[in-house]
């Protein structure tokens, strides 16, 4: 044993000696590049033009060829495949003085061309190694299509539907979002961080910060919160990215309590590089260089670029400002060659540490390209992911699983669309080889089995399809009613004022109640909605987000119970859109709901305070028991820890996995602290009546919060530890943390 140990931190020693080599290295070379360089060429190497191929923003220019060749541009996004991404890399390398290579971007977030669920539903797995390896995937393709380096993982937490963007994240929780950025980060960089491997490629953490709480939910719209709920619950995702290794951040559109993020120079300098330690550098969100205008914080695009550098932005993403001005303001003295040359020196690290100055085109080979991307492997990936990902939200009378053969009446414009399944963010993705739901359930549960209608559209209020849906209807044992938002409802300037099911769907869904059969609800969209309705006239309801590639049949695997659900929401969906935000951590504030005075208190005289369906909440098709907590002491000194375990019994006939919760609350502070907050989980397999004993660790650092003096760091005294399967179901006990 000893022998093994002595090998294993031989080995490491010597890994981290090579690796320390290889990093001096790496700085040896940037130095030796930079000191060639002239001022306008370090500053080409500061700029990132999109090419022509994607959209994904609103001013596009032409010219970004004379710019590769010119020395002006040394930054590419939106372009891919091996081809055309070698036809610009050529360009660069043959044809610039210094010969150095491109970066090559692109907005790779849950999947290159293989897609995968939306990020929101990856989260509902709660399964690290599903959302680390649909990570990987996500690279291995991309990087097999030329590129090098994605816009992911986004780490904005957010506690508004109304915000589009929330598809794009990992919900609502600090913790549970903190350790899905960091599965991300190994997904695309790997876990060792080896980015000149050619299946890894950049991992760019955004958008640095607090972008996921505009006000009013409205995309780009003011972010003003305090220092302590920043840090608290804001902050923690991006740091474990950063932490995890990613090597790129980029700054976010909107102002963060008065001061726009691209000019954010506390954000940007002081917590990215003092506090977090971060060596790679920040890029700019598309043109919002520029739109420092409009914010009002500069008089003209010379300033913006002005501000924008000094604060700490390396590279401008698409406004050409930097372009303009950076060599004029550094003559001008307003900006430091020292300030250029270090941005610079980040940015030329990184295409070292990406392999490309050895090899230009390594991402540049059409063999892999053919070989890898949407190989089956991949395709099973995402469908096995999908399936985790899907959150059974009520299933009254056990009217799921179907029985195969049954016949069933599919309703829905979403059931016959491949398009939507992609969602918002599809990389390359397309419809092509993509299977809609209806082809799917057709295709398992027998052509004749299945009486499809479309009943009406996603939006609109076009009845005129009702009849022939309930004439379906009235042919089957059981109704499936696919509804939801069209993809194009969520995602970037998708921000919604209403978050109930668009257009008459639900009123096609009251309608078929009225036939007294068994009634199904597959929801797919791209954040919480208002299911109040629905859920009163609903049996079951399936919320599938937007699933990906193989999507289709990984729901019909869950409505036929070939697989059983184990998916979790990721983030509270609320009653109705006034009680907006709402979250599971919130404060008991001086009068909480559970006082017994009727009146004085804080509540809405027309709504619960309650959710519709809580943070951590999904159903499965058999049932587990928790026992009571059993802690190995309820003295938690500093130093030491303590365990905390609950056996779980899996009581129903099939076999299922449970995402067992750990919380804890924090009783007197010198702040005030949520009354729970998520600290630990784990999700687990059981067979019909097999036991497992889950163990979680509670260490002080586990307590820790930015307390009265903004120090981090716990206060002795009382806890309460929660273990449950979801935020509002729980077994709870207390421990005491010592001084
Ligand atoms: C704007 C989006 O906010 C950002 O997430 C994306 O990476 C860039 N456009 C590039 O497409």
């Amino acid at each position: 044993m000893k022998k093994l140990f002595l090998l294993v931190a031989g080995i490491l020693a010597t890994t981290s000696m090579h690796l320390a080599a290889q990093n001096d290295r790496i700085e040896q070379r940037v130095d030796s590049v930079l000191h060639l360089m002239t001022l306008q060429e370090k500053i080409g190497q500061l700029v990132l033009y999109t090419s022509d191929w994607d959209v994904t923003g609103p001013t596009m220019r032409k010219g970004y060829i004379n710019d590769i060749k010119n020395g002006n541009c040394g930054n590419i996004f939106n372009a891919h495949s091996v081809n055309y991404v070698r036809k610009l890399q050529e360009i660069a390398v043959n044809d610039t003085r210094l010969h150095i290579p491109l970066l090559f971007g692109y907005d790779v977030i849950h999947g290159y061309k293989t897609i995968f669920p939306i990020p929101l539903g990856e989260a509902a797995t709660w399964d690290l190694f599903q959302i680390q390896r649909s990570a990987h995937v996500a690279a291995e393709e991309a990087a097999a299509a030329g590129v090098n380096w994605t816009y992911a993982p986004m780490c904005d937490i957010t506690v508004d539907p109304r915000w589009g963007r929330v598809m794009e994240g990992a919900g609502e929780d600090p913790y549970l979002g903190s350790k899905i950025a960091a599965a991300r980060v190994h997904g695309f960089q790997g876990i060792h961080n080896d980015l000149a491997d050619t299946s890894t490629i950049l991992a760019c953490v955004k958008h640095f910060a607090g972008y996921g709480a505009p006000i009013g939910g409205r995309d780009y719209n003011t972010v003003d919160m305090s220092e302590r709920t920043f840090r608290d619950v804001y902050l923690p995702p991006y740091l474990a990215a950063i932490k995890a290794g990613a090597m790129s951040v980029m700054s976010a559109f909107n102002e963060l309590n008065g001061v726009p993020c691209t000019e954010n120079k506390w954000l940007l300098t002081d917590i990215l590089r003092k506090e977090a330690g971060f060596k790679g550098f920040v890029v700019s969100d598309y043109n919002s260089v520029e739109e420092l205008i409009n914010h009002g914080v500069a008089a003209d695009g010379k300033q913006a670029a002005e501000i924008a550098i000094n604060a700490g932005l390396d590279m401008d993403m698409q406004s050409t400002l930097y372009q303009k001005y950076l060599k004029q303001l550094v003559e001008e003295g307003k900006v430091s060659e020292a300030t250029i040359d270090d941005a610079v020196r980040r940015v030329l690290r990184v295409k070292f540490m990406l392999g490309l100055f050895d090899h230009p085109y390594l991402y540049c080979n059409n063999a892999r390209e053919k070989r890898v991307i949407e190989s089956p492997a991949n395709m099973k990936a995402a469908y096995e992911e999908a399936q985790r990902s899907l959150v059974l939200l009520k299933n009254a009378h056990d009217v799921l699983p179907l029985t195969k053969g049954d016949k069933i009446a599919v309703i829905g414009q979403l059931a016959a669309s491949s398009n939507d399944l992609l969602g918002a963010w599809r990389a390359d993705g397309d419809t092509i080889g993509v299977p809609n739901l209806l082809d799917a359930m057709r295709k398992y549960n027998g052509r004749n089995n299945i009486i499809y209608a479309e009943g009406c559209e996603k939006e609109g209020y076009n009845r005129s399809g009702f009849p022939a849906a309930i004439a379906a209807a009235k042919k089957a044992d059981k109704i499936v009613l696919v509804i939801g938002e069209d993809c194009d409802w969520t995602g970037e300037a998708s921000s919604r004022a209403n978050i109930k099911v668009p257009g008459v769907q639900t009123e096609l869904l009251a309608k078929l109640t009225a036939l007294h059969k068994p009634i199904v609800v597959v929801l797919m969209n791209g954040r919480p909605l208002d299911l109040s309705r629905e859920d009163t006239l609903a049996d079951a309801i399936l919320e599938t987000w937007y699933a990906g590639s193989r999507g289709a049949a990984a729901i019909t695997s869950v409505l036929f119970g070939e697989y059983n659900p184990s998916g979790k929401l990721p983030i509270t969906f609320p009653r109705c859109i006034g009680q907006v935000p709402l979250f599971y951590y919130e404060k008991n504030t001086g009068r909480p709901i559970y006082l017994p005075d009727p009146k004085y208190k804080s509540r809405y005289i027309d709504c619960p305070n309650t959710p519709l369906f809580p943070f951590g909440f999904g159903l499965s098709y058999t049932t587990f028991h928790f026992s009571g907590i059993t802690l190995s002491s309820d003295r938690l000194y500093p130093n030491d820890s303590i365990q905390a375990s609950v056996t779980v019994t899996n009581t129903g006939k099939r076999e299922g996995e449970e995402v067992v919760q750990l919380y804890i609350h924090d009783l007197v502070a010198d702040v005030t602290r949520p009354v729970k907050q998520l600290k630990g989980f784990q999700k687990i397999a059981l067979q019909p009546g097999e036991s497992k004993t889950v163990t979680f660790t509670i260490k002080p650092s586990m307590l820790a919060f930015y307390r009265l003096d903004m120090t981090y760091g716990t206060e002795p005294g009382k806890f309460d530890l929660f273990i449950g399967d979801s935020s509002n179901h729980v077994n709870q006990t207390s421990f005491t943390l010592e001084k």
